[in-house]
């Protein structure tokens, strides 16, 4: 069946905070432990049912290695959602996200929404550099909605993803 609407997301944050992998859990409920660091920038889709309609998500990931990082305008155009990861394991991570969101006050719509998503959620019993609260203390300052997940046990991105595709509604 077609979809009603098709909404662009993007994805970033640091390199190696999981996001490849936070989107092959969403969109083919996959995870690689392996995975090569991405080169580039590549997109997937999934089409999910949201208030009786289909909205297929089209899910851009780029490489978060600054060498690799030709970031231009062209990748925010048209983008209404975004996924800014960090790695709780890893705190400079989460202190870069300040950075990136304002790579996207610069160069994305004033419109977007923005999901700040903690990854690696597994690792926080032995891990943690980065408490919670003071994550989404950072993410109601910065007017952005904040999860923690975990693409590898696939704990809460589902509900992540979910819930930005319906803020975008
Ligand atoms: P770049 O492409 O370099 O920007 O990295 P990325 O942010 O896309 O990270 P990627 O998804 O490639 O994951 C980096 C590493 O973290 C890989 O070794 C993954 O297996 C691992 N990883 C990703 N998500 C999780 C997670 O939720 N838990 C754990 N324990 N490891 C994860």
């Amino acid at each position: 069946m077609e979809e009603d609407y098709v909404f662009k997301i993007v994805v970033i944050g640091d390199s190696a905070v999981g996001k490849t992998q936070l989107l092959g859990r969403f969109t083919r409920d996959e995870f690689f432990l392996d995975s090569k660091s991405t080169i580039g920038i590549e997109f997937q889709t999934r089409t999910v049912d949201i208030a009786r309609r289909r909205v297929k998500a089209q899910i851009w990931d780029t490489a978060g290695q600054e060498r690799y990082r030709a970031v231009t305008s062209a990748y925010y155009r048209g983008a209404l959602g975004a996924m800014l990861v960090y790695d709780v394991t890893r705190r400079h991570t989460f202190e870069h996200a300040a950075r990136w969101v304002d790579e996207l006050r610069a160069h994305a719509d004033k419109s977007i929404v923005v999901m700040l998503i903690g990854n690696k959620a597994d690792l926080a019993a032995a891990g943690r550099a980065v408490p919670a609260d003071e994550a989404a203390a950072f993410a109601e300052e910065q007017g952005l909605f904040f999860s923690e997940a975990s693409a590898l046990s696939g704990e809460n991105v589902e509900r992540a993803f979910l819930r930005l595709l319906e803020e975008i509604h």
